[in-house]
């Protein structure tokens, strides 16, 4: 193992995390826990031996562009890794690592409740609470969209997608469809007695719920599109807990404004934490801060991930989790 090497944390982690990688490394944690800008993080790239970065420190070409680079391990607390420029550390010959596995069930109950608070509109009935203007129960108030029996679709079939789909099939009673990036096995579905559409249109046409679980990529960024929105069924709901700009969000307002889809819940957003203004003057769509892995034991779980990475390559090893 190389002799205490330097490591920047460039966001506050759990304490119990914090704490073991204080006992085996040199470490600077980011004290005001404000994200980094581009000059930070390319000093970052010059001054440490590795960097654990998150979701929201933009990790583009510019930051790699500079001569002198000393990092030589980047341990991504998070699954998702669409915000580091992959080309450019390959070029520099950093090895990257991520978080998969330990997020799956917390962020799969995010997707469900994002699920049933747009189909039970949730926040409509706690907002009307809040402002004091509930009148009384009446036989067609605030009335929603039943979830057993319904046809969710999957974008996406990995971890949490399945985790999903245990949940909606086995605990309410929704029937699976599924759509890859490649054909999918029939062992896979067989599990959730799954079926996998055609294609995304033939998914979209055929879905009560769709839920996104797609990686953020430029390949994915508004693959729900005005197009395809109109492809949905009238009553449809849309639910994303991948990456917010896997939706064009401009088209998902006027979707929801026009009344074109029934509702929609969201995780996340492009451009977060600054989310489209016109979101917030809708009632038909439920609204969550990034929360798909915030529990306590998922994040102090993503950290020791992280850090059983980090271990693993300064010992020489490839860190487990390697993803470049
Ligand atoms: C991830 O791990 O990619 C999540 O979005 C962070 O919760």
């Amino acid at each position: 193992m190389q002799a205490n090497p330097r490591i920047l944390v460039t966001r506050r982690w759990p304490a119990a995390c914090e704490k073991r990688l204080s006992e085996h490394y040199q470490v600077t944690f980011n004290a005001q826990n404000e994200p980094l800008g581009v000059d930070a993080l390319k000093a970052a790239m010059r001054d440490y031996d590795a960097v654990l970065p998150t979701v929201t420190d933009s990790l583009n070409s510019e930051v790699f562009s500079q001569d002198s680079i000393r990092c030589r391990f980047i341990g991504n607390f998070g699954v998702g890794y669409n915000h580091i420029d992959m080309v450019s550390v390959r070029s520099r010959g950093i090895v990257v690592s991520n978080t998969p596995d330990v997020l799956t069930d917390c962020t799969a109950d995010i997707a469900m409740l994002l699920l049933l608070m747009s189909a039970r509109r949730a926040s409509e009935g706690e907002i009307l609470l809040r402002a004091g203007q509930w009148s009384g129960w009446h036989p067609t108030h605030l009335l929603g969209t039943k979830v057993a029996g319904k046809t969710l679709g999957l974008v996406g079939f990995g971890r949490i997608a399945k985790a999903v789909a245990q949940r909606a099939h086995f605990g309410f009673g929704m029937k699976i469809l599924v759509i890859g990036r490649k054909s999918i096995p029939q062992a896979e579905l067989d599990p959730f007695h799954a079926q996998e559409a055609d294609s995304l249109e033939s998914l979209l046409s055929h879905s009560d719920f769709v839920s996104l679980h797609c990686p953020g990529s430029a390949e994915n960024r508004h693959l729900i599109n005005a197009e395809r929105l109109k492809a949905m069924k009238p009553e449809s709901i849309l639910i994303n807990t991948a990456r917010g700009d896997v939706i064009d969000s401009e088209a998902l307002i006027e979707a929801l404004q026009s009344r074109q889809i029934r509702a929609a819940g969201l995780d996340v957003y492009e451009g977060e934490p600054h989310l489209h203004p016109g979101f917030l003057t809708l009632d038909n769509v439920s609204l969550l801060p990034h929360l798909g892995s915030a529990t306590e034991e998922t994040r102090t779980g993503m950290g020791m991930r992280v850090i059983d990475n980090l271990d693993a390559f300064f010992r020489g090893e490839t860190p487990p989790d390697k993803v470049a």
